[in-house]
């Protein structure tokens, strides 16, 4: 929790309810310790979806589905979302989710299974593009995938990274880090850097949930 929890605590209580098939899948995912968005993180992108109207949506990460079925409920009628899963267990449940009649808008949804590097590289080649990517996997990678993304989106388009503030570890210095989150605190921060001081690209980093940034690609 990088904000006071009690204040996070406040500012969701004011929250809209999520609807009853979501608020489940929220819960379920809780219970079986899934990373999925969280409450704060799900306002910013419902907030974005409903001002910018994207029409092609590409979430990294699905886990069980739990944001692309959030997201179908708030992108414009006729959006499509392509979201991408690697890690089976992972993908036995999403499969499940994406294709449950309970949730109203899951026609928008595409499920690609594979590792992201490697599908990304797939939608370039095809020279699809997004105007909405949601950037929420593996953070050690985010670097990797980057190069993809900046091919994918489209100009006026919008990049969402979530998890980058890594609980507030990402401001500690590099020696305070253990050894085995080494290498992650430096990636993130190098992706940090990387996205604030690209020319094409106008970036903000929030303390919400646990760090998002925003980065628009400029026209
Ligand atoms: C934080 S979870 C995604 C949560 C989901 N966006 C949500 O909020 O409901 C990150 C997911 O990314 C997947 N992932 C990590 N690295 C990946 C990769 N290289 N390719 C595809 N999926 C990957 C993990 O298996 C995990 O399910």
């Amino acid at each position: 929790m990088i904000t006071e929890e009690r204040i996070t605590a406040y500012i969701n209580s004011l929250d809209k309810e999520l609807p009853p098939e979501l608020y489940d899948l929220e819960k379920e995912a809780k219970e079986n310790n899934v990373p999925i968005i969280k409450r704060e993180t799900q306002g910013v992108i419902r907030f974005l979806l409903l001002l910018l109207k994207p029409k092609t949506i590409l979430e990294v990460g699905t886990a069980i589905g739990f944001s692309a079925l959030f997201m179908s409920e708030h992108s414009p009628k006729d959006s499509k979302i392509t979201t991408i899963e690697k890690v089976p267990m992972r993908l036995v449940e999403a499969r499940k989710n994406l294709a449950d009649e309970k949730f109203p808008h899951k026609d928008k949804i595409t499920l690609v299974e594979g590792d992201a590097l490697k599908v990304l590289k797939e939608l370039v080649s095809k020279k699809l593009s997004y105007d909405f990517v949601f950037l929420d996997a593996a953070k050690a990678q985010y670097m990797h995938f980057l190069p993809e993304i900046m091919n994918l989106l489209e100009e006026g388009g919008v990049l969402i990274t979530d998890n980058v503030l890594q609980d507030g570890t990402v401001i500690n210095s590099r020696y305070s880090i253990t050894r085995r989150d080494r290498t992650i605190h430096t990636r993130m921060r190098e992706y940090l850097y990387t996205i604030t001081h690209m020319e094409e690209l106008e970036t903000i980093i929030l303390p919400v949930g646990d760090g998002i940034a925003l980065s628009y690609l400029k026209s």
